[in-house]
């Protein structure tokens, strides 16, 4: 329609930069993926947990004073009050569950799960986005290791159960209280005498965090990192028992992993066990589809009682396009099962499907009073097995037409009442 004359058109807004719509059917997928991850994690103990989108700045600024997700990715705001509160949108959820757990104090182990957004301002890029959606589990209280094979294990099922075959666990431990300061004196010192080998970026990450440097996925920072001092060469007998621990239970359940000497996380709470997913169909530089680790000292950083933890939390975004590039969890929602044809217009059709839906069948419908031929179209696109008409004779008659959709199917006139119990006839009888 053209535009009057005087009236300015109006822009056109479009989701802010790292965002996205999620339609239809993708939004069903994702969906659908939260479900088997709430169902897995049902069956084994862990119950739901649901925290605020956003929390006060210093619950997320105990996630590392260097961090980059702290320094630079957070989405900090203030709000009305007086004075005003310094808050952030959760760029995780590990640290909100252990400000619950400190607040709560809920009896051990605590087990939970949560599924939702995240908020990073990282740069966009394929599988990289300024909000995201995470599912994940954490178990607060206990540090027996076989609490890490069942954290570790349920990521395994969880991978499995969409079909995907093409992910790898690689595992690490990053040591304890007790062992870690002599690694990072030992790594710090290793990188300084090889400073000048190292990329540009890698010598601005060591002066704040050496062992971030681990992490850089440069090839001229590569050399020096495949000769960098190990974790493994400065276990404590308690750090190095409990990975040997972790690695028989997982052994036990055939869960493959690669122990990965040079594993670091992006976040600085982490403590012995660590591990992250690999998806070997994505591109390297975003193939991370989940991660996480033990962070036995998090919950006393946020005011709580000393409390070990560990969980993993696994991309939701990276997960689809994972199984996207293997072609598993194809995840199409199921179709409706019935289609409801209406050109008599009325009440009618809006009661059927009421009915029908009752009696707990899928059920969508036409409307606007389109042609027979339109609606009918739109029935076998709706991949519904049967179709319910109601047309003009039908309504005087007090009758329906319940036609069977499938191949070389036929049709019959029911009386209204008994539209209910033909369609349930029609659709466990095998297709004619
Ligand atoms: P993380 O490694 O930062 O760990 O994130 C976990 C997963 O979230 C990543 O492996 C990746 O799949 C996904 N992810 C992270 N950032 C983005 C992004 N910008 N766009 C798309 N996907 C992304 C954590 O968040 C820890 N809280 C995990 C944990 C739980 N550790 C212990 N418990």
């Amino acid at each position: 329609m053209a535009v009057a004359s005087g009236v300015v058109a109006q822009p056109l807004f479009r989701a802010p930069v790292g965002t996205r719509d999620i339609l239809p059917p993708e939004s069903v997928r994702r969906r659908r993926l939260v479900s088997v991850f709430a169902d897995l994690a049902d069956r084994s103990g862990f119950e739901l947990l649901e925290s605020p989108i956003f929390e006060e700045l210093g619950v997320f600024q105990r996630l590392g004073a260097n961090n980059d997700v702290v320094t630079k990715e957070l989405f900090e705001f203030f709000d009305k009050g007086d004075p005003p509160r310094h808050l952030a949108l959760r760029p995780e959820l590990t640290a909100s569950v252990c400000r619950a757990f400190a607040e709560h104090r809920p009896t051990v182990p605590w087990k939970i799960w949560y599924s939702g957004p995240q908020f990073r301002y990282e740069r966009p890029q394929a599988g990289r986005y300024r909000q995201f959606d995470q599912v994940g589990v954490e178990t607060l209280g206990t540090d027996d290791p076989y609490a890490d094979v069942e954290v570790i294990g349920l990521g395994v099922r969880f991978y499995e159960a969409l079909g995907m075959r093409q992910v790898r666990l690689q595992i690490n431990s990053l040591g304890d209280a007790e062992s870690r300061p002599a690694y990072d004196a030992a790594l710090a010192d290793y990188l300084q005498n090889r400073r000048g080998e190292l990329s540009e970026q890698s010598r601005v990450t060591l002066e704040r965090n050496p062992l971030r440097v681990l992490d850089s996925k440069r090839e001229q920072d590569q050399p020096v990192i495949a000769a960098a001092p190990v974790m493994a060469d400065f276990l404590s007998g308690a750090s190095a028992e409990h990975f040997v621990a972790v690695k028989a239970g997982l052994d036990s359940l055939d869960a493959a992993y690669e122990v990965s000497p040079r594993l670091v996380r992006g976040l600085d709470y982490y403590t012995r066990t660590t591990f992250e997913f690999v998806a070997d169909a994505l591109d390297t530089a975003q193939n991370a589809v989940g991660g996480g680790g033990r962070y036995d000292g998090l919950v006393e950083e946020l005011g709580g009682p000393p409390t070990p933890g560990i969980g993993f939390a696994l991309g939701v975004d990276r997960i689809l396009l994972a199984c996207d590039a293997e072609g598993a969890f194809g995840g199409a929602s199921p179709p409706v099962q019935v289609f409801v044809v209406d050109v008599a217009g009325g009440l009618n059709a809006a009661v059927l499907c009421d009915r029908l839906r009752q009696a707990g069948l899928g059920v969508d419908r036409a409307f606007g009073g389109r042609s027979m031929k339109a609606q009918m179209k739109r029935a076998d696109r709706s991949g519904a097995s049967v179709a319910v008409i109601v047309g003009p004779d039908e309504q005087a008659a007090g009758t329906a037409t319940v036609r069977d959709m499938r191949p070389g199917g036929g049709q019959r006139q029911v009386p209204e009442p008994e539209v209910v119990v033909a369609v349930a006839e029609m659709l466990a009888g095998a297709a004619p």
